[in-house]
Order: C-alpha cells, then structure tokens, then sequence
C-alpha cells in the first residue's frame, strides 16, 4: 500500500467518513553543508520522493484530531488550548505525544502568525514512506505536509518560505529540538533534478540543477539504521559551541567569519571550539564551490568537495559514527565519485554519488564491510531530486 492510500485508509477508519484532500511533503537529503544553518550561512539539499502524507477534512468543531500510522492512539487538542501547551521548555519533552508536537505545533505556529484568522477544527491523519531517524527530515516532511493542507483549508495564503519558517518555528519551540532551517526549506522548495541553494541569513534560496541524471550518476543512501535524535545531546551541544566560537571572534555568527580568521581563532580559543569553528567556516566555502562546480563543470567536479566535508565532519566537527565512516570508506573505495555523511550526524544516512553501472558494485561492497565490522545491516536505495509539496487528491 502506498504511503498516499495509507493516510487516506487511516482517515476513513479512523474518522469514519472521506478526507477533504490529501496533501503532501518530501523528506530531504543534504547534497553538502552541514550544521552551517543555524551559524547563518549556506546550504545545499534536496529533496528526495520520499513523502509524508496528510489526509485532512474540517470537522466542525474546535479541535485538531490527529492520527498516525506510527501511533496507536488518538491525539486531541482543542485549538484554543494550544497557547497552553506550547512553547515547550528548552530540553523538556513536550506536553503531547512528541510526534504530534509535529502537527499541533504547526497548527499552533500558523495560529501565532495569523491570531485574527477564523481558524476551525480539523481531523488529520499522517502515513508517510520517509525513514524515520535515518536523517532524511522525516519531521520536516510532516511539517510540510501540514503546513500545506492548513495553508490551504484556512486559506491563509502563506508562502512557501513562511510555511518553512512555521514549521521551524513547530520544531524549534513545540517539539523542543534546536534545528536550523535546512530542512524545512528544502522540502518546502523541491524540484525535480535540482538541488536548492539557501542563504540561510536572508533565507534567499535558488535552485541549481545536478545534472546527476544527464551524467549517468545516482544518490546513494545508506541508512546505518543507527537512530538519532536532534532534541538532546551532541546537536546541541555543537550548536553552543558554535555559538561560543562566535562570540570569542566577537561577530554575530560563524557566518561571519571566513577562513583568514582561523589562526587568530586557533590563538583564542580552546582547542575543541576552535576545530568546530574551522569546520564551519570550510564547510560554508565548500558549498560555495559545490554550487560553482555544478554549474561550470557538472556534477563529476564535487566528489572531492564531499569527501572533503566528510572528513571535516568526522575529524573537526566530531559528528560522525563509525558506521557512517564505514559507508563512506568503503563507497570511495569501490568506485563512488564522493561520499558523506548526511544531517545531523551520530547516526542517520550516509550518501554516495556514484556511476548508474557501478550501483551493485558499491551497494555490495557496503554491505560486505557493515557484515565484516559486525554492525546491523545498512537500508541501500537511490534518491533522486523531487518536487516540494503538493496536493495529492
Ligand atoms: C538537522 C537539522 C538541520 C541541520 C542539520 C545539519 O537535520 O534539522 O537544521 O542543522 O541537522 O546540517
């Protein structure tokens, strides 16, 4: 069954007559540029055909009723009620179930934006074919795929970049996990054979075709199947110390700084918050070039850009884990033109950009290493640049 029939069947069952319509968002993988979000600078993702569904119809009361595949029970909450639950404490579990922080937290993102629209209950219900916790954004999907249909049946008329920023805000403040907006702009923004460029300081964003197909290349993911969670530990803390880095070079954020500061940074700092720094600051260069390698030599130019980054990630930024150095080692060394880690790190997916004959090699020789090292066996598949969010019905 297809995640698409899944949330309408779900709506049917559970709500016991037919959605209204059924809207849709990807997930995203990163092309390159990571943990450069929140410090203001660029990125560069896009977003793949995995989606996540949202069947939805007005229900003629003051309530959000949600429903999800992935959770037994019902969730409800009355739309006047949401100023009550939300913002959740930094570092506390939200007041609701967190996977329906997703949605309400929307709900109650868009009603912060527009306190004066008329806005009525809705019944919901979520299927999705994004992984969840292999760092593909499936929580920027949902967001997406919510934004989407609210935008629509409260006729609100918000752009895609606004519906970005409320499912930020949605995950920044309902769900309590402190992201960037990466995600939530590249899904909001997806286009088929392009990846999106994002200034994430202005949030202009352009999209810049791969050419991955025209040159016989695919994505490759590899999911470890090593799950992550970016509302606790490591994210944040990489985030403060980018955070403090800045400080200590006394601008507004590592966006700021560029590579001539580096050994001024390596004199005023401690050795761990100067080797974050250095990776955010050749990381943000590194996109640059990618976009410049695209468009002027193809997508064979920027495998060395990725690995470049990946080892900046395992080595500076300290985000890696050996299955991701796993993937990466041994994609390279079967033929792949680059490979890294992709999202937030501590686990999560690696991709490979490889040659469309070289697939079986690479995949096999993937899982060969994961058997050899013990580790749980990898989820393989190709992703291709898709497009952004839709009405599906
Ligand atoms: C997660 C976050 C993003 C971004 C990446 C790292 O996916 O949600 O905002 O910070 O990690 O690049």
């Amino acid at each position: 069954m297809t995640a698409l029939t899944a949330a309408r069947d779900l709506f049917t069952t559970s709500f016991g007559r037919e959605p209204e319509g059924v809207w849709s968002a990807p997930g995203r993988v990163n092309l390159i540029g990571e943990h450069t979000d929140y410090n203001e600078g660029f990125v560069l993702p896009f977003a793949i055909q995995h989606r996540t569904y949202a069947a939805v119809a007005f229900n003629g009361t003051g309530d959000i009723r949600v429903e999800s595949t992935f959770a037994d029970s019902q969730v409800v909450a009355h739309l006047d009620e949401l100023d009550g639950i939300f913002p959740t404490a930094p570092g506390e579990a939200p007041g609701v179930p967190e996977w329906s922080a997703y949605v309400l937290g929307v709900a109650w993102a868009l009603r912060a934006l527009r306190p004066d629209a008329p806005l009525t209950g809705v019944d919901i219900a979520i299927a999705s074919d994004v992984p969840i916790g292999a760092g593909l954004s499936s929580s920027a999907a949902i967001e997406g795929a919510v934004a989407s249909a609210l935008n629509d049946l409260w006729e609100l008329g918000l752009d895609p970049v606004t519906l970005a920023q409320v499912g930020r805000k949605a995950e920044n403040e309902a769900v309590g996990a402190p992201t960037g907006i990466m995600d939530q702009m590249s899904s909001m923004l997806g286009r088929p054979d392009a990846a999106t460029f994002i200034d994430c300081r202005s949030l202009e964003a352009k999209s810049v075709p791969t050419g991955f197909r025209d040159a016989g290349l695919e994505v490759l993911v590899i999911d470890t199947q090593v799950t992550h969670a970016h509302s606790t530990g490591g994210y944040r803390e990489r985030r403060e110390s980018c955070e403090r880095g800045a400080q200590l070079l006394g601008i507004r954020s590592l966006r700021d700084a560029s590579v001539s500061d580096l050994p001024r940074a390596a004199e005023i700092m401690d050795d761990v918050t100067f080797r974050r720094v250095r990776h955010i600051v050749t990381e943000n260069q590194r996109v640059l070039a990618t976009v410049a390698a695209l468009t002027e030599q193809g997508p064979r130019a920027i495998g060395d850009l990725l690995v470049a980054s990946h080892a900046s990630m395992r080595d500076d930024f300290e985000i890696s884990v050996a299955e991701l150095d796993t993937a990466v080692d041994a994609a390279l060394e079967n033929g792949a033109i680059g490979a890294r880690m992709t999202g937030g790190g501590f686990g999560g997916a690696a991709i490979a950009l490889v040659a469309h004959a070289d697939l079986p090699r690479v995949s096999d020789a993937v899982e060969q290493a994961f058997a050899d090292a013990g580790f749980t066996a990898p989820h393989i598949f190709t992703v291709s640049p898709s497009e952004g969010p839709r009405r599906d019905a």
